[in-house]
């Protein structure tokens, strides 16, 4: 009696397991989604890099608002450390072994000013505008191992250096 009992216990058992071995196989067996590129790719952006890092650059520094007015004291330290590790390849009017910054955020961000000082060989590895400027100069801009103060001191010098700004009407 007790193998009566048994037997379509076995048969359920077996007849699951075969289920469940179909199951796996024909998950083993679908090919995988292709992957999707992680970002959408141009040729003015190969690294597909989000529009924040476009605009601000890549580094420690995200979108930055600076005061109205400039700091002249925050300037004389920036005018310092500029004279001392940038002047050897910085000009602002010219250009020199690097781009003349006496516009440079006319054209750039000032995050993206400060993530070039801070972070000058992932820039050069992957912001397109960056990696044009190196194109251009052929020297990569070496990291100056500034500390974070005196890159925002220097970005406050550059903005004493900027073109004024045409006057509102
Ligand atoms: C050894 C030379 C060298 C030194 C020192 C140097 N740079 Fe540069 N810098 C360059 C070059 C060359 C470029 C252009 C991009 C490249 O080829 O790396 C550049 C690019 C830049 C840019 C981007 C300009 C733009 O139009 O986008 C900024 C901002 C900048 N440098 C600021 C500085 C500051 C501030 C210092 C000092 C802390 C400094 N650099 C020190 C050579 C130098």
């Amino acid at each position: 009696m007790t193998e009566v009992a048994i037997m379509p216990t076995r048969a359920l058992l077996l007849a699951l397991l075969l289920i469940a071995s179909a199951g796996l196989a024909a998950c083993g067996g679908a090919e995988p989604e292709a992957a999707a590129p992680a970002a959408a790719t141009s040729p003015d952006n190969p690294g597909g890099l989000t529009d924040a890092q476009l605009e601000h650059g890549i580094g420690p520094v995200s979108a930055m608002t600076l005061e109205a007015e400039i700091d002249a004291a925050l300037a004389a330290q920036g005018e310092a450390v500029f004279n001392m590790k940038c002047a050897a390849c910085h000009k602002m009017d010219q250009r020199y072994v690097g781009p003349p910054l006496g516009d440079v955020l006319t054209r750039r961000s000032p995050a993206y000013v400060m993530n070039m000082m801070l972070n000058p060989e992932e820039m050069l590895q992957k912001h397109p505008a960056a990696r044009e400027l190196l194109a251009q100069y052929m020297t990569p801009m070496p990291n100056q191992t500034l500390t974070h103060d005196e890159a925002r001191a220097i970005l406050e010098f550059l903005r004493t250096q900027q073109p004024a700004a045409t006057p509102a009407p």
